[in-house]
């Protein structure tokens, strides 16, 4: 693993689709080991925001910076800067987007193998420690049908993980999940956190992002309206805003 710094600092950040204006001149920063709760109404552009560091989306103005490499407006999806930021920073959705057709292993070993040209014995054998690690030891030759929600979102952060990414960056992975099965792949993302990797978390879990948060980040209709501690944000919100799409979550 590298251990450069990989602060990500976004500054100005703004982003159309067509005349609607999805973020909103966003600054924001995410140091190293840190984990942040990015939490707002639906539609207020969070997954573009995470989207857009992850070179998924392009935008108009602002700049992306993790660590040294740097995300400009009009960057292509797939040249080096977007490259290099996914080396950093893995992305996770909610729906898994596991292969079907592979078991929980290959598709933990796809991207090492075919990506980073790893030999395919030390990438499975790489592979099965990181299924150990999400509590799926036992599961590696399970095709995802085989598999519950909650286990298939173990595996896609398994994979994420076979990339040796230094953060990830997560939309929502739990809120398709029974809550058991929530508590499983919370309880995973703690154990990377303890870990030291930096998380970027797209959430609606106020109970984890107060336990495990750094700092929540509200953004609302494509800006922020609030940033600060957790106690501070979702015990004593300031921005009416915030106010409102909390008691809004607790209904
Ligand atoms: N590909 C697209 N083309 C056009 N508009 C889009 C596209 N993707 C998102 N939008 C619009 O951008 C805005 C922000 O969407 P985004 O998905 O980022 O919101 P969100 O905060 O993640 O919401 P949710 O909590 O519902 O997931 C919305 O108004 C959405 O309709
Ligand atoms: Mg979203």
């Amino acid at each position: 693993m590298n251990h450069t710094p990989h602060q990500v600092a976004i500054t100005g950040l703004t982003k159309r689709f067509g005349a609607r204006l999805v973020l909103d001149n966003v600054s924001l920063a995410v140091d190293t080991g840190q984990t942040v709760a990015l939490i707002g109404p639906s539609g207020a552009g969070k997954s573009t925001l995470l989207r857009c560091i992850n070179g998924l989306n392009t935008f108009e103005a602002g700049e992306i910076r993790v660590g040294p490499h740097v995300l400009r407006p009009g960057h292509d999806h797939g040249g080096a800067p977007v490259r290099q930021v996914r080396r950093v920073f893995g992305m996770i959705f909610q729906d898994f987007q596991l292969f079907p057709h592979l078991t929980a292993l290959e598709n933990v070993i796809e991207a090492p193998v075919h990506v980073l040209g790893a030999g395919r014995h030390e990438a499975a054998r790489r592979g099965r420690q990181l299924l150990q690690r999400v509590g799926l030891g036992d599961r590696a030759g399970a095709y995802p049908r085989e598999l519950s929600g909650g286990q298939k979102q173990r595996v896609a952060i398994a994979r994420a993980l076979a990339m040796e990414p230094r953060g990830l960056l997560c939309d929502e992975i739990t809120s398709s999940l029974d809550p058991e099965l929530k508590c499983e792949v919370l309880a995973v993302l703690e154990d990377l956190r303890r870990d030291g990797l930096t998380l970027l978390l797209v959430t609606h879990e106020i109970g984890f992002a107060r336990r495990a948060a750094d700092r929540v980040i509200v953004l609302a209709d494509g800006r922020v309206v609030e940033e600060g501690p957790p106690n501070e944000v979702l015990g004593n919100p300031q921005a009416a805003r915030t106010q409102r799409f909390l008691s809004q979550l607790l209904m």
